[in-house]
């Protein structure tokens, strides 16, 4: 077993019943976050309301965690409801009265964002949608022609959640400050498998929940922007804790607080953020580039079965343009008895946790917990049902 897995693997719990391989859809849970929530009640039920003392300031606190994630600083971060109320928190910053009303995204994004982005038509934006030739990924030079002076925002996401296609955001950064454009990742397939340095690559905005690659739990999700970006940004969805005082509750209207509690709107998941505190911290220690190079090993191993086992991957092969997952379809090439569908559904009845991703496949997420013995087995049972 490699040292990843052998330090890591007793924190998982479900790792001893579950050949678990689903880390891109929700991951699996640390034993400790359990004794965080028991923490949580007991706060709750022995200290009442006084327990905000402690629960408020858990926000910064994990804000920081997740910072560490994407080489952010704590105060450039904040706890936001989930992706789509902060990408509406954004949107709700952008004045699209004038010329420059463009939104440009692809046809592969998760479609909450696609259907924010098309709501916000209602308030001036102007969809435009870049097509894929594949379904699995965009030509880089699709997205950057797409993007020009009439650019207001580009949201991008960083790993597609079919096919685990890796986005060059590089070149699409660049692209869109060149003509004065933001661009806002969606790093929900990305965060905790694929490195990023939000600070190197001069990120503007980035959010991510940490249900996933995070195993952090639903409920929590974070975003960052760049410090410049901050003060700039006044969200008309805004909230008491948005307020540079909030227990002072002053009306009429807020008097924003300094850099990210600003996004803050309302009251905060306090569960949610004991939950995601154990992953975070043990993902910070280990490093991301550290989890990536096990990665793609194991990614790597599941081509090299697809190729064995006459199988059709539908991700990207190269290392630079493929995240955590390979979304496989068994019967790509050969038809067996079984639907892609029905094998998916026995090998979870089996105990090989995957996913199901029409049309594309069953998406396979191997994590730093797991091991290579774990793909090997899944693509051995995957071979047993084609036969
Ligand atoms: C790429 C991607 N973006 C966003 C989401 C979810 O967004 P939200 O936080 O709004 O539920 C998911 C999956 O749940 C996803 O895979």
């Amino acid at each position: 077993m490699d040292e990843l897995a052998q330090k890591y693997r007793k924190h998982f719990p479900i790792l001893d019943t579950s050949c678990y391989m689903i880390s891109n859809s929700l991951g699996a849970m640390p034993a400790d976050a359990e004794k965080e929530l028991m923490h949580y009640t007991h706060e709750w039920k022995t200290e009442g309301v006084e327990a905000w003392h402690s629960w408020f300031p858990l926000v910064d606190r994990v804000s920081g965690l997740f910072g560490k994630i994407i080489g952010a600083e704590a105060e450039d971060v904040t706890l936001i409801h989930n992706l789509t109320i902060g990408s509406a928190l954004v949107a709700s910053c952008l004045d699209f009265s004038g010329k420059r009303n463009k939104v440009v995204f692809t046809e592969l994004h998760f479609p909450t964002i696609s259907y924010l982005w098309h709501g916000w038509q209602n308030y001036g934006a102007k969809v435009h949608l870049v097509k894929s030739d594949d379904g699995i990924t965009t030509d880089v030079q699709k997205i950057i022609d797409a993007i020009d002076e009439e650019t207001l925002i580009v949201p991008i996401s960083h790993v597609y959640f079919r096919s685990g296609a890796l986005q060059d955001i590089k070149l699409v950064i660049e692209k869109a400050h060149s003509v004065g454009a933001l661009v806002m990742i969606d790093s929900y397939q990305a965060a905790g498998v694929v490195p990023i340095d939000v600070k190197a690559l001069n990120v503007d905005i980035l959010a991510s929940g940490v249900l996933k690659w995070l195993c952090g739990g639903p409920g929590a999700a974070f975003m960052y922007v760049r410090r410049d970006l901050q003060e700039r940004f006044r969200p008309a969805i805004r909230g008491w804790l948005g307020d540079k005082e909030p227990f002072d509750f002053i009306m009429p209207d807020v008097n924003f607080a300094q850099g990210m509690h600003r996004f803050l709107t309302s009251s905060i998941q306090v569960p949610c953020l004991y939950t995601a505190i154990p992953a975070l911290k043990m993902m910070g220690e280990t490093g991301i580039e550290t989890i990536r190079k096990k990665s793609l090993l194991m990614t790597q191993r599941i081509f090299d079965k697809c190729d064995e086992y006459g199988f059709k991957a539908n991700t990207p092969r190269e290392a630079h343009r493929r995240g955590g997952h390979v979304t496989v379809d068994p019967n790509g090439i050969r038809q067996s008895k079984l639907s892609t569908k029905e094998i998916n559904d026995e090998l979870i009845r089996r105990r090989f946790t995957t996913d199901y991703r029409p049309p594309f496949g069953i998406r396979i997420a191997p994590h730093f917990y797991n091991t290579m013995d774990e793909v090997d087995s899944i693509m051995e049972e995957m071979k047993k049902l084609t036969a």
